[in-house]
């Protein structure tokens, strides 16, 4: 069923003239002028100060990695950056428990977002989830704001020169996305060695009861367990592996409630800074 914002902005749609397919999930909350706004399950807006990027990012270059609706990514633009966002080329490429069969994983997945794209299941494909998912309320949003972020659809292990169509940025953003990824050691060094200033991450991060760098498990025990996410380091282990990494100060720099809005349940998410 639609909520009352997803059928406010349907209406605002059909209102202006838009046409635009019913379907999309939006992981977003974006303001695209005109009172028109994305019923996004997360609302990032009244905390964006708290990543504390920089407020004037012209001359800036930015990857915005795993950009999903692009929020971050239109906000990079907003403040003047030259922005790349990245997404994964194929649903296909999600990270897997070992001896998990990727199709199951999706047909879980697809349950879950037929209750926000309006589809029954059985008629959800991983290239139509795909499409209403990662790819079209992007390009949606990305060709309303009359911008033309480039995107790059590349996994996060594969960031190269070559994938990317630069050597470096002087900024990379990861926001949520480690824990989506089986090795986290090779995803970060993957995304950090793309970065030449600063990178920030933004992620929920395990408590700890000392100061040695720890990653908590959170894959479940059977593989029948819901596995999109695996591991949530601590901070000391970000300190450590970021250090390894050649970042020489590493900073958190803010956190705040982050409230999933369809259930309002919420938790706590840092903002790391690790510079060059
Ligand atoms: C939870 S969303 C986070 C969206 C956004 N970065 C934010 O901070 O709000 C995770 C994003 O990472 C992407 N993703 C998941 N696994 C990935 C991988 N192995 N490589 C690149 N992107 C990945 C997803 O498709 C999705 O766009």
């Amino acid at each position: 069923m639609q909520s009352k914002r997803q059928k406010q902005f349907y209406d605002k749609c059909s209102m202006l003239g838009f046409n635009i397919d019913k379907q999309y999930y939006w992981y977003h909350t974006i303001n695209l002028g005109n009172e028109l706004i994305t019923p996004g399950v997360f609302d990032f807006r009244g905390n964006i100060a708290k990543y504390f990027f920089l407020e004037n990012m012209h001359g800036v270059s930015i990857l915005d990695v795993g950009a999903a609706t692009g929020f971050f990514s239109f906000e990079f633009a907003r403040r003047g950056a030259m922005v790349t966002a990245t997404e994964l080329p194929s649903l296909l490429e999600l990270d897997t428990f070992p001896g998990q069969n990727i199709k199951d994983v999706l047909n879980k997945a697809t349950k879950h977002a037929s209750g926000y794209v309006y589809q029954k299941p059985e008629q959800l494909d991983s290239e139509l989830l795909y499409k209403l998912l990662l790819l079209e309320p992007f390009t949606f949003c990305n060709q309303h704001l009359e911008l033309k972020i480039p995107r790059r659809f590349v996994n996060i292990y594969n960031f190269s020169e070559e994938t990317l169509g630069q050597p470096a940025f002087d900024w990379v953003f990861i926001g949520d996305v480690l824990l989506h990824t089986i090795d986290p050691f090779k995803a970060l060094a993957s995304a950090a060695k793309m970065c030449s200033n600063t990178l920030v991450i933004a992620q929920h991060i395990s408590d700890s009861p000392d100061d040695r760098p720890l990653m908590l498990y959170i894959g479940g025990d059977n593989l029948e367990d819901d596995v999109s996410a695996w591991w949530r380091p601590n901070l000391s282990w970000f300190q450590h592996v970021l250090k390894k990494l050649g970042f020489r100060s590493i900073e958190v720099v803010g956190g705040f409630n982050d409230k999933y809005l369809p259930n309002g349940n919420s938790e706590s998410k840092t903002v790391i800074h690790a510079r060059r």
